[in-house]
Order: C-alpha cells, then sequence, then structure tokens
C-alpha cells in the first residue's frame, strides 16, 4: 500500500483510504468512536442549501409488515432525517427530509443505526427512472451499502443483536423490488441474511464503501469460472467495482496475470492494486494488444470490444450496456454469507477498501456526491459519512 502512495501520480487531496492495520493512510483528523457514532461536524441544519421544512412525511410501514421485534433499543426515535425523492428525475430530486418514519422491522429483519453509507451508480440510475416497471413505490430513501449498529432485532434473527456493528447491501436483488427505505438515512432495516459483522481492522465509512462493490466483483469473477492461474482484463480498473475485481482476481482467485485499463492519471493506481499491466485507454485500444485473457471482466459497457480480447472459450463479464455474444450480464445479487466469505481478506487487509479522496462526503453533501459520482470519474468508493 505505501506503493500506492509514493507511485501514484493520481491527483488527489487527500491519500487514498485504506484500512487502519495499514496506518500511514489514516485521514481522519480523530478516530470513529465505534459504540458512539459521532455527530457531523457539518450539521444538516446548518446547511442553508437544504430544504429543511418540507411537509411531507414519510411512513416505512405501508411497505412494512407489523413490527415482531424480540429484543428493542429504547432510543429509537419514531422520525429521522432522510434523503428521498417524490418524482424520478437529475440530482435535484433528492430532498432532506427530517421527519421521515423509522422503518419498522419485520422478523427476518435488524434495524440499524446508520453510520456511513456509500453511493452506487444504480442509486442514480434508479433515480432518473431507469428502472420504473420493477422499482419500489416512490416516495424512495436511495442507498444500498450501509455499514452501522444493530439498535432492534426481529423474532426471527439469529445470528445478530443490538449492538453489533454490521455492514451489507440492503436491497437482496438490485433491480428487482428494492427497498422503498435505503441507506441513506439515520434508520434502516435490513434481513439479516444480508449483512455481515463489519471486519475488525475497518471502522465504518471505509465497511459502507464494500458491499454491492466487493458482492458485484466476486460474482462476476465465479459467474466467469475464474480459477488460479487464469489471467484477466479488467475494463475500468479504477472504479468502485474494478478496483475490488483487480484484488479480488489477486489475492482471492490467484490470476496469473491481471491486466486492467483507466485514463493516464490512474495508471499507478491499477498497479498498486496488483495489475501487472495498466492500459491507458486514452492512448491505446486494449483489443489492439497481442495478448489475449482467460476472462474480461466489463465494468464499463464495451462488450463489442471486450469479446475481441478473450480467449477462445474463455468469459466476457458484463456489468452494464449492450451483451454482444459470448458476453454475458449479470446483476448482481446481496449477499451476507459472501462478506463473512471475504472477511479473512479484509481482515488481513489484503484486499483494501478503497474511498475515493473527494470523500468520504458528509450526510449534508449528499446531493454533491452524487453529482460527483454521476461524473463517472470516481477513484474507488463514493462514501457518505458521517450520518448523524
Ligand atoms: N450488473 C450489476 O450487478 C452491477 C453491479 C455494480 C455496478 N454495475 C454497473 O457497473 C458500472 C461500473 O460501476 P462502478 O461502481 O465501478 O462505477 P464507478 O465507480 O462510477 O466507475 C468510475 C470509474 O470508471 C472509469 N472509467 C470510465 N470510463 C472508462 C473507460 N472508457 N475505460 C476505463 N475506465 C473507465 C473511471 O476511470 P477514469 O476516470 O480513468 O476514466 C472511473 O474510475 C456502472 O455502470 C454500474 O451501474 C452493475
Amino acid at each position: 500500500m505505501e506503493a500506492l502512495l509514493s507511485s501514484t501520480t493520481f491527483p488527489v487531496k487527500r491519500a487514498l483510504y485504506s484500512p487502519p492495520s495499514d496506518k500511514p493512510l489514516q485521514f481522519f483528523p480523530t478516530k470513529i468512536n465505534l459504540n458512539r457514532p459521532q455527530k457531523s461536524s457539518h450539521s444538516v441544519q446548518k446547511n442553508a442549501s437544504f430544504s429543511l421544512s418540507l411537509p411531507l412525511r414519510i411512513s416505512a410501514s405501508a411497505q412494512t409488515a407489523p413490527s415482531t421485534e424480540a429484543s428493542t433499543s429504547s432510543s429509537v426515535p419514531s422520525e429521522m432525517k432522510a434523503w428521498s425523492y417524490s418524482e424520478y428525475g437529475a440530482v435535484d430530486v433528492l430532498k432532506f427530509e427530517s421527519n421521515v418514519a423509522v422503518p419498522e422491522v419485520k422478523e427476518d429483519q435488524v434495524l440499524i443505526k446508520v453510520v456511513a453509507a456509500a453511493l452506487n451508480p444504480v442509486d442514480f440510475k434508479r433515480r432518473l427512472g431507469k428502472f420504473q416497471a420493477t422499482d419500489s413505490p416512490l416516495p424512495t430513501v436511495p442507498g444500498y451499502d450501509v455499514a452501522g449498529i444493530v439498535v432492534k432485532v426481529g423474532s426471527q434473527v439469529k445470528g445478530l443483536k443490538e449492538g453489533d456493528e454490521v455492514y451489507g447491501d440492503i436491497h437482496e436483488k438490485a433491480l428487482d423490488g428494492p427497498k422503498q427505505f435505503g441507506s441513506l438515512a439515520e434508520y434502516t432495516a435490513v434481513e439479516e441474511k444480508l449483512l455481515a459483522l463489519k471486519p475488525k481492522n475497518l471502522d465504518f465509512a471505509q465497511a459502507a464503501g464494500l458491499p454491492l462493490a466487493i458482492e458485484t466483483a466476486y460474482e462476476g469473477l465465479e459467474r466467469a469460472g475464474f480459477s488460479s492461474g487464469k489471467s484477466i482484463l479488467v475494463l475500468g480498473g479504477a472504479g468502485g467495482v474494478g478496483s475490488l475485481v483487480i484484488q479480488l482476481a489477486k489475492h482471492v482467485f490467484g490470476a496469473s496475470k491481471i491486466a486492467a485499463t483507466a485514463s493516464t492519471p490512474k495508471l499507478d493506481f491499477l498497479r498498486s492494486l496488483g495489475a501487472d499491466l495498466a492500459i491507458d485507454y486514452t492512448k491505446e485500444n486494449f483489443e489492439d494488444l497481442p495478448e489475449r485473457f482467460d476472462v474480461v471482466y466489463d465494468s464499463v459497457g464495451q462488450c463489442d470490444r471486450a469479446v475481441k480480447a478473450v480467449k477462445e472459450g474463455g468469459s466476457v463479464v458484463v456489468l452494464t450496456g449492450a451483451v454482444t455474444p459470448p458476453g454475458f450480464r449479470f446483476v448482481v445479487t446481496s449477499n451476507g454469507e459472501m462478506l463473512k466469505k471475504l472477511n479473512p481478506f479484509l481482515e488481513s487487509g489484503k484486499v483494501k477498501p478503497l474511498i475515493d479522496p473527494k470523500g468520504p462526503f458528509p450526510f449534508d453533501q449528499v446531493k454533491e456526491a452524487f453529482s460527483y459520482l454521476e461524473t463517472g470519474r470516481a477513484t474507488g468508493k463514493v462514501v457518505i459519512y458521517p450520518i448523524p
């Protein structure tokens, strides 16, 4: 990880984030108190650009079954602060609300006091209305990724208890009936099976950046039949998913060779993640290289070109855009067991969470965070922290 700092030419104002076990990359001025989430120094009430007086009171109870919790923390309020939108559209449809009903938990769910969340492209694609046919009803509290503390458990919850520090992607199916009430809120209700205990060496901001991206990276590699000794080309290696595909391919699957694409300033970053060959897509076409790969993992939407770089009989994993055979596309399924399986690689520091150096964005800057993610230039994950 030292190499990441010393060799990068990436124009960052702060070091890229890395787990506390690596010490050199810490940039929070103070350590997060894991048991008592700190109040944001960027209090939402102080931000004049906020619309705090919206009359809308969003109720979660229409979506969820009557509460059947076995254990309840008396300190959970009935209302919370949250970001939401009542119509599909650009970033301006996002409104800050201060009186959203705290979701009730179903019997297989826990209620999480959210400490940190992260944004994914699916959040803005969903907000733009691209998945209307299978979306939950408006208004929507966006947010898939969460890290926080369990404050209430449903009656059928077996493995989690109040006070547990957890993380996960709260929507089992990313596009098919995602919850109405996501993680960009003070509280969110999540099925136990979608969660795992937060790796001990990671703080909440680091953990929040992992779930959807690492589950996508892992599921794609598995579906491609990736295994030890195989080579891979990762298109979009500096993004939230791509940066984890490189790390998993190297440290979990045992890749023989990893090539990845990014723009000029991010080539050292690719190498620091484990890429043997960093390809500058502004200067060369990856499909013109003489080499062919066992797997091409396309997180950019270049399948028509990706299929030219794969060996005969190899696999092309596609996350977005049109699919050209033999490419195949899948949509990630949230899976707490997968996070548990990857836990040793995270706790050993082999696989590292990467927070974009423009963040973490405090809760009052969720719109700015979305606008940044929507440029398509993020490096690693866009994280929201702290959440009051
Ligand atoms: N199907 C699924 O289940 C699933 C799951 C997760 C994500 N996705 C989709 O996968 C895509 C990637 O997600 P993400 O979270 O990784 O996005 P992201 O973090 O926003 O990706 C940003 C990165 O993409 C890189 N990039 C942009 N154009 C590129 C190009 N032509 N060649 C190489 N790199 C390029 C950028 O690097 P530069 O600045 O160097 O260009 C930037 O670092 C999104 O469309 C998302 O919706 C699908």
